[in-house]
């Protein structure tokens, strides 16, 4: 059975985050110390972790399964999660174009482990992953993640092609004054190794609350600075992802923008998200969060669970009011919601 919003539609993708920690502290995403990890009784178990992408997948015919974070490497035994995901199969009668095959499944991680995890993870059945990198500079590196681990990242990546993961995409958050002179650069390494650079425009979940609109650098000043470089078109169609695409026209590969600020894609969004500790959210910016963890705890049986999600999906909004007064952010950021 189909899960459909009231906007009419319908879900097909969940994010899980498997942890609320990292080994990364982000300036747009963390404070410096001081953030307040879950206790380890309230994060979900893989156990639980299954039995919900379970229901998701067998149930609600739900085709795409992205684990993320906090920091998703830092779980200790993540193959082990990723091989229980791996034996889910989409209901044979699904629209889905996966029916009657096991769900897409992804990764979105800061690429620092990915060395140590690559071909294990590729070996339990995960598909793709998107690893983050916003400059290039190792000074610039450490003044945005507060860690002094450039070179480990670029050779995670590497990691990743190595495994054979085929796209692997970067993921660069670009905040103006900060690392936007590197767009191009960024443009640059994207086409030499063979990778898919996505950029993403900076959005309020920061942990320190300094985003301000300023200092969100635009989609089309994105394409005009890369287009006056490297001649490029657009993909059309970009489907239920967040992210536009073009490609340059020398056939050096593809681009992608997140332009969440900029273009709110909303209208085709067919996300939610469960959170390391078990609260299911329907939208990035959701302020309602829905109690699954506790649920599944007091004994509550599948249709119950399954219940509660249909009502939640129920309450899943047009979308989110970043460009208006009444925004209002959610109480949680980035590494608690899960990106
Ligand atoms: P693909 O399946 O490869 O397209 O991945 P993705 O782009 O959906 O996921 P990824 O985790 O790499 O996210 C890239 C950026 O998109 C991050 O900054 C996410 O926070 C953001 N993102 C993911 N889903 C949503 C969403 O529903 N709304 C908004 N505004 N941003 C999102
Ligand atoms: N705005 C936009 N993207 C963000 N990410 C983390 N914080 C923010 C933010 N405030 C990105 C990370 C990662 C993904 C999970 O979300 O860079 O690629
Ligand atoms: Fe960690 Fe990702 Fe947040 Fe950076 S964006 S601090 S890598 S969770």
């Amino acid at each position: 059975m189909d899960l459909v919003d009231p906007f009419g539609r319908t879900i097909r993708d969940l994010r899980i985050s498997v942890t609320d920690r990292c080994n990364f502290r982000c300036t747009y995403c963390m404070p410096e110390e001081g953030m307040k990890w879950l206790p380890r009784s309230d994060v979900l178990s893989f156990e639980e972790m299954e039995r919900l992408a379970r229901m998701f997948v067998e149930r609600f015919e739900v085709d795409g399964l992205r684990l993320t974070g906090g920091e998703p490497t830092v779980r200790a035994h993540l193959p082990v999660l990723v091989r229980k995901l791996a034996e889910l199969r989409v209901p044979a009668g699904s629209s889905s174009p996966l029916a009657g095959q096991k769900p897409d499944i992804s990764i979105t991680t800061n690429g620092s482990s990915f060395r140590l995890l690559a071909g294990e993870l590729r070996d339990a059945g995960l598909d793709r992953v998107n690893i983050s990198l916003d400059t290039l500079q190792q000074e610039k590196f450490l003044q945005m993640t507060r860690r002094d681990e450039l070179v480990r990242v670029l050779d995670g990546i590497e990691a990743a092609k190595e495994a054979g993961f085929s796209p692997v995409k970067i993921n660069a958050v670009i905040e103006r004054g900060v690392n936007d002179d590197e767009i191009l650069a960024l443009a640059t390494f994207g086409r030499e190794r063979d990778v898919e650079v996505r950029f993403i425009e900076f959005m309020p979940l920061d942990a320190s609350g300094h985003w301000m609109s300023d200092t969100v650098v635009t989609q089309d000043e994105i394409v005009a600075m890369i287009g006056a470089v490297y001649p490029i078109e657009q993909v059309p169609a970009r489907g239920a992802a967040p992210a536009d695409r073009w490609r340059y026209l020398d056939g050096a590969g593809m681009i992608g923008i997140i332009p969440t600020i900029s273009r709110p894609f909303c209208g085709d969004c067919d996300r939610v998200r469960l959170t390391a500790d078990g609260q299911f959210r329907t939208c990035l910016f959701a302020t309602d969060e829905f109690d699954l963890l506790t649920m599944m705890r007091r004994g509550a049986n599948d249709d119950t669970v399954a219940a509660e999600i249909q009502r939640a999906v129920g309450t899943k909004w047009a979308g989110h009011q970043i460009n208006q007064v009444t925004f209002t952010r959610p109480v949680r950021s980035m590494s608690q919601i899960g990106g």
